[in-house]
């Protein structure tokens, strides 16, 4: 299966699950690309003022990851502005994600993964499954990557 991860990330939280995400998929068979969207002015919170130094095109692919870090209880701007402007999803297989600094999902996770499955519900995702990981909360944090990595599968 052709499996394409696409992650906002500054600081590398996100990019360290999505990473490791890729490794098991390989693993188990498949092609997985990783790509990273970036701004020139990363914290824009003005979806219209982002610059985009990198918006890679939505690749052709049978299942989708999409990652994010939570910004002010919202999803980051920058995965909003990208999931706006992306093609239908055709009903494939997705997994979202986020990283988040607080110890707890109502600490803007909750709030901001209902924005995320709402914008990949517009594109007509099937959104097969979705994490918030608490990254302040060591232990709480690596149980949590340790469940999402093992259920992690397409089929
Ligand atoms: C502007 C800004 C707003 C943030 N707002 C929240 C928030 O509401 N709740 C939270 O738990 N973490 C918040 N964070 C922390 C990030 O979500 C967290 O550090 C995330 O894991 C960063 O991911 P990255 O390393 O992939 O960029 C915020 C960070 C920034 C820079």
């Amino acid at each position: 299966m052709q499996i394409a991860i696409i992650i906002h990330s500054e600081t590398g939280h996100t990019l360290a699950v999505a990473i490791k995400m890729q490794t098991k998929l390989i693993a188990a068979g498949h092609q997985v690309s990783l790509a990273r969207i970036q701004a020139r002015n990363d914290r824009e919170v003005d979806e219209q003022k982002i610059e985009f130094i990198n918006c890679p095109k939505l690749p052709i692919a049978d299942a989708y990851i999409f990652g994010a870090p939570v910004r002010g209880f919202m999803l980051s701007p920058l995965m909003k502005a990208y999931l706006n402007q992306i093609d239908d999803l055709s009903k494939k297989p997705v997994i979202c994600f986020l990283t988040q600094h607080f110890p707890f999902k109502w600490m803007g996770g909750n709030q901001a993964m209902k924005q995320f499955k709402a914008l990949l519900l517009n594109k007509n995702a099937h959104i097969k499954n979705h994490h918030i990981f608490n990254w302040s909360a060591k232990k709480k944090r690596e149980k949590q990557i340790n469940v999402a990595i093992h259920q992690l599968a397409f089929s």
